[in-house]
C-alpha cells in the first residue's frame, strides 16, 4: 500500500462524572485550585468497566461508523499504560469482544504518547503489506493506578477510550497519515512512573511542565515539517491533554493561528494514551475539522516519550 488513512472514529467514556467539588470532599483541594492550575472541571471514572471493555466500546463505535465488519479487521493495536493484567494483552481481549477472528493483536506502552506511537506502527505495518484494515485504540483506566489520597495527582486523571479504523490507501489516493516524528528523553525516565512495587502514578509535575513548555513546541513544529507543512497550515491541533496550562502555551508558541485546538482536558481530565483519540473523535463528531484538512496529533508523557504526526480524516 502507498499508505494508510483513518476512515472512522469512536469514543467511550464511563457514565460517572467526578467533579472538582467531589474531589474537595476527598482531599485538601478546591475547585478554584484545579481550574486555575490545570483547567480541569470534570473527569469520568469507570465503575465496573475494564480497560478492555472501554477499548472495545470505542472500537465497536468506530467499526460501525466505518462500514467495515469484524471480518475485515486484520490488526488490532491498543495503546495503554494502565491495564492491570500483564497477559493477555488488551488487544486480544478487544478482538474477542468484537468477534474479530484472527487479527495481529498487540499493545503499546509509551504512556501518554502511546496513541501516536500505535498509529505510526500501524501505518508502517500497512505500508509494509502486513495489514490492510486496523483498529487503533487508546484506552486507559487511570483510576486503577491513582493514589486517591494524594492531592497532587488524583485531581488530574480520568478514564476513557478513543479508537480509529485505519485502512490501506492505494496508488491513486493521498495517504491520510503523515510521517511520524517520535523520540524520547530517557535521562528523564524517572520523572513519571507507575512502578510495580507501588502501582500509582507518581510524577515530578514541575519537571514535566518545564519539558512540555520548553522542548515540545520545537518538536511539534518538526512533526509538522515532516509532513511538509507549517503550523499555520493546520486546521486542528490535538495535543495530549495533560494540562490546559501546557496546551495553551504550546499552541501559542507553535503558532497554530488557524487551527481548532483540542481542549477536552476541561471535561475529561488527563486520560493518558486515550486523550488524543478521545479529543479527536469528539472534534470529528462535532464536525469541527473540515474533511481532509490537516490535523497535528502530538503525544508526550512517561518515559519521557513523545510522538506526533499530521493526519487527514
Ligand atoms: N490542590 C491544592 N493544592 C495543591 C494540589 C491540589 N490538588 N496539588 C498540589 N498542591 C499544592 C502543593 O502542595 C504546593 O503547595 P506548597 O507551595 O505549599 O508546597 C502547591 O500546590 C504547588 O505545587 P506544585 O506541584 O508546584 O504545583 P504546580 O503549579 O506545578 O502544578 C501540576 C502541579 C498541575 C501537576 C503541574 O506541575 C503540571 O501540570 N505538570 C505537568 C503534568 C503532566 O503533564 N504530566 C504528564 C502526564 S502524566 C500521565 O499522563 C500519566
Amino acid at each position: 500500500a502507498r499508505g494508510s488513512k483513518i476512515i472512522a472514529m469512536g469514543h467511550y467514556q464511563p457514565a460517572r462524572v467526578l467533579t472538582n467539588d467531589d474531589l474537595a470532599r476527598m482531599v485538601d483541594t478546591s475547585d478554584e485550585w484545579i481550574r486555575d492550575r490545570v483547567g480541569i472541571v470534570t473527569r469520568r471514572i469507570a465503575d465496573n468497566e475494564t480497560v478492555a471493555d472501554m477499548a472495545a466500546a470505542a472500537a465497536g463505535k468506530a467499526l460501525a461508523a466505518s462500514g467495515l465488519s469484524s471480518a475485515d479487521i486484520d490488526l488490532v493495536a491498543v495503546a495503554t499504560c494502565s491495564s492491570v493484567d500483564r497477559c493477555p494483552n488488551v488487544a486480544t481481549r478487544v478482538a474477542a469482544k468484537l468477534s474479530i477472528s484472527s487479527p495481529a493483536a498487540y499493545d503499546i506502552n509509551t504512556a501518554c504518547s502511546g496513541y501516536e506511537y500505535a498509529l505510526a506502527t500501524v501505518d508502517h505495518a500497512i505500508r509494509a503489506g502486513a495489514a490492510t484494515n486496523a483498529l487503533v485504540i487508546g484506552a486507559e483506566k487511570l483510576s486503577d493506578v491513582t493514589d486517591w489520597t494524594d492531592r497532587s495527582s488524583c485531581v488530574l486523571f480520568g478514564d476513557g477510550a478513543g479508537a480509529a479504523v485505519v485502512t490501506a490507501v492505494g496508488d491513486d489516493e493521498e495517504p491520510g497519515i503523515g510521517p511520524v516524528l517520535w523520540g524520547s528523553a530517557p535521562e528523564k525516565s524517572d520523572v513519571i512512573t507507575i512502578e510495580g512495587w507501588r502501582p500509582y502514578i507518581q510524577q515530578s509535575g514541575q519537571t514535566v511542565f518545564r519539558w512540555a513548555t520548553v522542548s515540545l513546541p520545537i518538536l511539534a513544529e518538526k512533526a509538522c515539517a515532516a509532513a511538509g507543512l507549517t503550523p499555520k497550515d493546520l486546521a486542528a491541533f490535538v495535543p495530549h491533554q495533560a494540562n490546559l496550562r501546557i496546551i495553551e502555551p504550546l499552541a501559542r508558541k507553535l503558532g497554530v493561528e488557524n487551527a481548532v485546538v483540542a481542549k477536552d482536558i476541561i471535561e475529561s481530565g488527563n486520560t493518558s494514551a486515550a486523550s488524543v483519540p478521545l479529543a479527536l473523535s469528539k472534534l470529528v463528531e462535532r464536525r469541527e475539522v473540515p474533511a481532509g484538512s490537516p490535523v497535528l496529533l502530538f503525544g508526550f508523557g512517561g518515559g519521557l516519550t513523545y510522538a506526533g504526526q499530521v493526519i487527514r480524516c
